[in-house]
């Protein structure tokens, strides 16, 4: 994150979340791909940031918080390098993602919502990931992982 921009956007920010107000109908449309355009460069979206997209959206910050909130892949804390998430929707759970869970945080030290102390990863819940079928699933940063066990987990965070 580059430290100047805490309070504005960026002119890349500005230019992709002005490319998304073009294809909706009005401002506050945009709300929840402007937090993610904003996320994407910074790892996380910051009071400052959340204003400054507000502004932008001619949105309230009280509005635009709520639907960061309730959309919780919007990180509003600072998160590591990568971020798990791990599902514990119905599927998931029957399939035993408490286990996978205890592994993550055995193996990083983190209980969920924590972050390692090298800032290399954030263990965060989510609901379903779509893939039940094959569950227990979880992302790391942008990869889908699934059929996973407390050995493949292992595995994973090892090599990865
Ligand atoms: S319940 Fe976990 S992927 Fe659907």
């Amino acid at each position: 994150m580059n430290p100047e921009l805490i309070n504005t956007l960026s002119e890349q920010e500005l230019t992709a979340i002005d490319a998304e107000l073009a294809h909706v109908p009005c401002k506050s449309a945009a709300a929840i791909d402007a937090l993610k355009i904003v996320q994407e460069y910074r790892g996380w979206v910051s009071d400052d940031s959340l204003h400054a997209i507000a502004r932008h959206l001619e949105m309230s910050a009280d509005e635009l918080e709520g639907i960061a909130t309730f959309y919780n892949l919007v990180f509003r804390r600072p998160v590591g390098e990568q971020v798990i998430l791990l599902c514990n929707s119905v599927s998931c759970w029957i399939k035993g993602c408490d286990k996978l869970q205890r592994t993550i945080s055995r193996q990083l030290g983190i209980e969920m919502g924590e972050t390692t102390t090298d800032k290399r990863y954030t263990l965060l819940p989510v609901s379903c990931l779509g893939d039940c079928d094959h569950a227990p699933a979880m992302m790391i940063g942008k990869t889908l992982h699934h059929d996973l066990t407390p050995e493949s987990i292992v595995r994973l965070l090892a090599g990865d």
